[in-house]
């Protein structure tokens, strides 16, 4: 009798044991791996299929301080009508002549290169107005307003001494039949000149639907050149303004 009730519960030990054994989880193939290769994919795992091989390089961050944006002569000058040269009637030092006109001789260089290239596709760009002193301005401010009256003026010319123009890092540029007027964006060398003009260090300045930053309307004839490193990563950016890239404040009309 104590033989048979031995026997009954080395059976029922024997059960539980293998109950246990076969509810547990199956062996991983991690845990089969040596552990100096367990983050290593399993051979018998199919290999990924969507997964890139190796992860890209990480975008190097622009350095937005590494020029003054305050600095008349810096190439990345921020003129607006909130931010008027300083002082008012700066003359810039480098002016050298383009085309019968003058802009700075950086500028002056990228705009020459920018035109070769232009022409090289069967494309006219021509130079109509670049460097404006601050008594040109006065002028060319005063004619606008006898022409157009005050507020249609002052979104199409800056006063004096708020002018990109009188950086010597500015122009208007013309071709294919229509020069400084809203028609040159729908010419091949108003196209040519918005896509192509960051390779040579220049944007459209005052962009389609900014004004309320910019303070202007739309001059798809008015480039800025503020250096390939800028333009490139500013059309890289899909960045419309000078303002927004740098974080300033909108200039939609002069303070006070
Ligand atoms: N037309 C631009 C805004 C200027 O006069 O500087
Ligand atoms: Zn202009």
């Amino acid at each position: 009798m104590i033989a048979v009730v031995l026997l009954a519960v080395v059976a029922a030990v024997v059960g539980i044991v293998r109950e246990a054994r076969s509810s547990g989880p199956p062996p991983t193939a991690d845990a089969a791996a040596p552990s100096s290769s367990s983050a290593a994919p399993s051979s018998s795992a199919p290999a990924p299929t969507s997964t890139p091989a190796t992860t890209p390089p990480a975008e190097p961050t622009f350095d937005r301080a590494q020029q003054s944006i305050d600095d008349p002569d810096s190439t990345w000058v921020v003129v607006d009508k909130a931010r008027p040269l300083a002082p008012l009637d700066h003359a810039p030092a480098d002016l050298v002549d383009i085309g019968g006109r003058q802009l700075r001789a950086e500028a002056a260089q990228a705009m020459h290169d920018m035109i070769a290239a232009a022409a090289a596709q069967g494309l006219g760009i021509s130079v109509q107005s670049a460097y404006r002193s601050y008594d040109y301005q006065v002028d060319t401010f005063r004619n606008q307003v006898a022409r157009f009256g005050e507020e249609r003026a002052e979104i199409q010319v800056a006063r004096p001494g708020y002018s990109e123009h009188q950086t010597g890092l500015a122009a208007d540029v013309g071709g294919g039949g229509c020069d400084i007027e809203s028609c040159f964006a729908t010419t091949d060398e108003g196209q040519w000149v918005a896509a192509h003009g960051p390779e040579f260090g220049y944007v459209v300045r005052y962009p389609d639907g900014a004004q309320d930053v910019t303070g202007y309307k739309y001059e798809p004839w008015h480039v800025r050149y503020v250096g390939v490193a800028l333009a490139t990563e500013l059309q890289r950016t899909g960045t419309r303004t000078l303002e927004e890239f740098f974080g300033l404040p909108a200039a939609p009309g002069y303070p006070g």
